[in-house]
């Protein structure tokens, strides 16, 4: 795979994708998409791969959807086009992926950042939905995910006025995981990814789609959608593997079987 407009490696089980239009801070035109929509169906498709970091620059996560792409754009083209649905193939990703957020996440980089399973931030980073100052609102799901992130209050203010939220505040919000110092960002980001690509595949999975559940069902449908899965579990070897090793005080040596 070439990409132009992302870099990807994997390192082991995880798969690293850096955004890298450095000259518009990383702002998120087509291109974009089109590639990120590649990588991230690739990393799913990859049974050696077990956990994904998105990263930008230290600048820049990325500084939103690409304004100059959009400027002249008219009624019919973003809603013939359907801009921005292409988003949906990102958040279709069945395998965990964590944000690395150093610097500006604005517009759609903050909306980018909030699709992810866990957002880990450097000290320097700045979260904002902005596009109220353009004219707009939001367009690939902010006004909704940061709502369902840090609650109607803080959500409300931060899209009517579009002022930045700092790394400390984010974390007490409850938008991100863990502020880590902006030099060590990579380095926390990639331990955490090591460490959920060591868990049991399928396990992994289950996890993520039982938390995504909960922002869809009520509590009810959601504690029998987990129970289910639970029990669907024990057909696999991972299970038997992972109470075996606990037993014989070893590791769990898992198969994604
Ligand atoms: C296109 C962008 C860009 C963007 C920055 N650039 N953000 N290009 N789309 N979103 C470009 C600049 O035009 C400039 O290119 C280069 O990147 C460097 O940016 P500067 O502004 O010179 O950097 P700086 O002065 O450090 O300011 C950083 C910044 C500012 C505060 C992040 O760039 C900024 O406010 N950017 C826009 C943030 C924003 O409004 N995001 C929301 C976008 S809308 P040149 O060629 O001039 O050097 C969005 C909503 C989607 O995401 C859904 C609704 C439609």
């Amino acid at each position: 795979m070439s990409f132009e407009t992302i870099l990807v490696e994997t390192r082991g089980a995880v798969t690293l994708v850096r955004l890298n239009r450095p000259q518009a801070l990383n702002a998120l035109n087509s291109q974009v998409l089109g590639e990120l929509i590649t990588a991230f169906a690739a990393y799913d498709a990859d049974a050696s791969q077990r956990c994904l970091v998105i990263t930008g620059s230290e600048k820049a996560f990325a500084a939103g959807a690409d304004i100059k792409e959009m400027s002249t754009q008219s009624f019919a083209d973003m809603y013939g086009g359907n801009f921005f649905a292409g988003y949906d193939h990102v958040t279709a990703t069945r395998k965990p992926w964590i944000a690395a957020v150093s610097g500006f996440a604005l517009g759609g980089g903050c909306e980018l950042a909030m699709m992810a399973d866990i957002i880990i931030a450097a000290e320097n980073a700045k979260f904002g939905q902005p596009e109220i100052k353009l004219g707009v609102t939001p367009g690939m799901g902010g006004s909704q995910r940061l709502v369902r992130a840090i609650g109607k209050a803080k959500a409300m203010e931060m899209c009517l006025t579009g002022r930045m939220m700092d790394a400390a505040e984010a974390e007490r919000s409850g938008l991100v995981a863990r502020v880590v110092p902006t030099d060590q960002l990579l380095d926390e980001a990639l331990k955490l990814a090591e460490t959920i690509a060591g868990m049991a595949p399928l396990a992994a999975i289950a996890v993520k789609e039982e938390v995504d559940a909960a922002f869809e069902m009520t509590l009810k449908e959601g504690v029998r959608f987990e129970r289910r899965l639970f029990h669907s579990l024990f057909g696999s070897a991972d299970q038997k593997e992972g109470m075996a090793a606990f037993v014989e005080k070893r590791p769990g040596n898992w198969t994604g079987k």
